[in-house]
C-alpha cells in the first residue's frame, strides 16, 4: 500500500547470496566434468596467521566454499608469532607444489610481517587474489590475469544483473589496493561490465557527498559502517555497498555486521542495491574460485 506521504520504491536487491549459490551450481558442473575425465580437482591452499574472528569466518567461507564445489582445499593454520621467515618458507613450499593451484595468505597479518613482501613472495601464476605487483600490472594494462576476488565480485554481479555501465558515471569511495582501486581501473577498462567515465574518491575527498549524488554506479569500500546515507544517493542509481563491518550489538554474538551504506535510507532512492550481509561478500568467494579454476586449467593446459 502506498499513501502521499510515505515513499515507497522497489529498489532492485542485488542478491549476491542467490547468484553465488547459481555461480558454485555451474563451477560444481565444470569440476564434475573434470573429475570424470580422470583427472584431480582444482586444489586451493590457504594460510592463516593468528586469531583474528572475521579472518578465521573468511577462511572457514572459502573452505565450505570449495567444498561445495569439488574442489579440493588446504588450510595451513599458524600461530600469530610464526616468523616471517617461516611463513615465506611455507609459501615457498606451495608455490613449488604441483598439486596446488591457488594460494591465499588471509589478511591482515600480525604486525611483525609485512604483507607485501608476503603477498609478493606467492607465485604470480598461484596469486589466486590478485595481489602479486605482476597480477596487478596486468589488470592495469587490460591484459588476462587474476582480479582480486572482491572487484571481480563485483564485476560478475554487474554484468548477471544487466546492469549498464558503459557511458555510465561510476564514483568508487576508497582507495585499498585489495578494492577501491583495482575497481575503478576495471569500471573504466574497455570492456564490458567497464566503460564507465570514473571518479575516485577517499577520505581526503572534500565534499564527498556533491560526488556521489553525480554517481550512476556508487561503490563503496572505505570500512566505516553505515556512512552512505540516502541523501548522498542519485535517484535510480546502482548502490554497491563492499563494507563488512562488526558493531558491537547486545545479542549472543555480540556484535552484528554492518555494510558501509545506511541500508534503508539507501534502498528508498536506489535503482538496485546489495545487502549486507549477502551481497558483496558472497560474491567474493566466486571470485576466488574462479581464479582458482582459471590457475588449474591454465596450467593442465
Ligand atoms: N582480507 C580481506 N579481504 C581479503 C582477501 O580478499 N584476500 C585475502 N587474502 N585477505 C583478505
Amino acid at each position: 500500500m502506498t499513501d502521499s506521504t510515505t515513499q515507497h520504491t522497489n529498489a532492485m536487491i542485488l542478491n549476491g547470496k542467490e547468484l553465488s549459490n547459481q555461480i558454485k551450481v555451474e563451477i560444481a558442473e565444470q569440476v564434475k566434468a573434470i573429475v570424470d575425465s580422470g583427472k584431480r580437482p582444482p586444489h586451493l591452499a590457504a594460510i592463516l596467521v593468528g586469531e583474528d574472528g572475521a579472518s578465521k569466518t573468511y577462511v572457514k567461507n572459502k573452505e565450505l566454499a570449495c567444498e561445495r564445489v569439488g574442489f579440493a582445499s588446504t588450510l595451513l593454520r599458524l600461530d600469530a608469532s610464526t616468523s616471517e621467515e617461516d611463513l615465506l618458507q611455507k609459501i615457498a613450499e606451495i608455490n613449488a607444489n604441483p598439486d596446488i593451484d591457488g594460494l591465499i595468505v588471509q589478511l591482515p597479518l600480525p604486525k611483525h610481517i609485512s604483507e607485501n613482501k608476503v603477498t609478493q613472495a606467492i607465485d604470480p601464476t598461484k596469486d589466486v587474489d590478485g595481489f602479486h605487483d605482476v597480477n596487478v600490472g596486468k589488470l592495469t594494462k587490460g591484459e588476462d590475469t587474476f582480479i582480486s576476488a572482491t572487484p571481480y565480485g563485483i564485476i560478475q554481479l554487474l554484468d548477471r544483473y544487466n546492469i549498464e555501465t558503459s557511458g555510465k558515471h561510476c564514483v568508487v569511495v576508497g582507495r585499498s589496493n585489495i578494492v577501491g582501486r583495482p575497481m575503478s581501473i576495471l569500471m573504466s577498462r574497455s570492456d564490458n561490465p567497464g566503460n564507465s567515465t570514473v571518479t575516485l574518491c577517499h577520505s581526503r575527498t572534500k565534499n564527498l557527498g556533491d560526488f556521489t549524488r553525480m554517481a550512476d554506479i556508487l561503490i563503496v569500500a572505505l570500512g566505516r559502517p553505515e556512512f552512505v546515507t540516502g541523501d548522498m544517493v542519485k535517484p535510480g542509481a546502482t548502490v554497491i555497498d563492499v563494507g563488512i563491518s562488526r558493531v558491537d550489538a547486545d545479542n549472543q554474538r555480540g556484535y552484528v555486521l554492518k555494510g558501509d551504506v545506511e541500508y534503508d535510507s539507501c534502498a528508498a532512492v536506489a535503482g538496485a542495491i546489495t545487502p549486507v550481509p549477502g551481497g558483496v561478500g558472497p560474491m567474493t568467494i566466486i571470485g576466488l574460485l574462479q581464479n582458482t579454476l582459471k590457475s588449474y586449467q591454465l596450467r593442465n593446459a
